[in-house]
């Protein structure tokens, strides 16, 4: 039937867009963060954040054609997450969901969203302190 998806009630492809390039505008200029990202590029790693977080809200499924099961918690296993790499990593993407005007991103659609990334965030701390 016609229920809208979250990705399109946000404004689609161009909210997720705008969400991910602020993201990471933001983790390139983050000394706890960057270290952690390949040194000469961080478009791969945006594009992929940006093609989960799509087929998570009910967009494209481009993320799993491309990389299959998610396992989102496994594939950060090769980096060190403790508690200040996720509250970087929640700095950047508070600012950058700040960054999504109230024409796109209501207060429930934006409590939705900041409650997954902290939950989700939480999901990924692979290391005390
Ligand atoms: C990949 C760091 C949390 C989604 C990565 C990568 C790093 C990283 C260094 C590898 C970059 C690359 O793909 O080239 C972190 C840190 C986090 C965090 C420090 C702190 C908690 C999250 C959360 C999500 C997420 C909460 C989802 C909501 C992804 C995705 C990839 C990725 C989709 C690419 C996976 C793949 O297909 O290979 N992350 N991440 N990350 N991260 Fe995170």
């Amino acid at each position: 039937d016609g229920a809208q998806t979250f990705y399109d009630a946000v404004g689609g492809a161009q909210t997720f867009d705008d969400l991910t390039s602020r993201f990471y505008v933001e983790v390139a200029r983050d000394e706890i963060l960057r270290p952690l990202y390949p040194e000469d590029d961080l478009e791969g790693a945006e594009r992929r954040l940006r093609m989960f977080l799509e087929q998570y809200w009910g967009g494209p499924r481009t993320y799993s054609d491309e990389r299959g099961h998610p396992r989102l918690r496994m594939r950060h296993n090769p980096f060190r997450i403790g508690p200040m790499e996720r509250d970087a990593w929640l700095r950047c993407m508070h600012t950058a969901i700040a960054s999504i005007g109230p024409d796109r991103l209501d207060d429930e659609h934006r409590a939705a969203l900041v409650g997954y990334m902290e939950m989700a965030a939480q999901s990924m701390v692979n290391a005390p302190m």
